[in-house]
């Protein structure tokens, strides 16, 4: 059946009629508009899906979006916006940290919900202290990354742009 479902993205609350089997990525892509969150498994294998949900990443298409009515959810349009990007997506830029570039806004966001993990508090929020993030060397970054995969294999520098962003 259908359900009129409330969501809070990237800080606008979006009020959808969807089938109460929607997964939140396709509430996202096709029923919001949001289409950076991308979908390559729809399984979750890939990570090309990843969105913050309370500051903690999530695959979305694992997820229904009826679940997430009282949630803050984030999404790679949450995070910065042409002209002033997010610390990360900044580094990524520099360090050309992607080929093809489908993998990228997962990479991103799992990237910042990373070293939201590492460092409570940091990152959830485009303006949080980018200072407090701890050193993290290449094996744990790729470790704490494993659950996004890119196909072009861009890794090491999807590594090094993220060791920047994070001091
Ligand atoms: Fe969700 Fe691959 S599309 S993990």
């Amino acid at each position: 059946g259908a359900r009129v479902t409330r969501l809070n993205v990237n800080g606008e609350i979006h009020e959808v009629d969807l089938d109460i089997r929607t997964t939140l990525l396709d509430a996202l892509r096709e029923h919001i508009g949001l289409t950076g969150s991308k979908k390559g498994c729809d399984h979750g294998q890939c990570g090309a899906c990843t969105i913050l949900v309370n500051g903690r990443r999530i695959n979305s298409c694992l997820s229904l979006a009826v679940m997430h009515e009282d949630d803050e959810i984030l999404t790679i349009e949450g995070l910065g916006k042409p002209g002033k990007l997010h610390p990360m997506q900044q580094a990524f830029l520099e360090h050309d940290g992607y080929q093809c570039g489908y993998c990228t806004p997962g990479q991103i966001v799992s990237a910042v919900g990373m070293l939201g993990e590492v460092a409570d508090g940091w990152a959830s929020h485009a303006s949080a202290d980018i200072n407090a993030a701890p050193t993290l060397s290449e094996a744990e970054v790729s470790e704490r990354m494993s659950g996004n995969l890119c196909r072009c294999s861009a890794y090491p520098n999807i590594v090094d742009a993220i060791r920047e962003a994070a001091p």
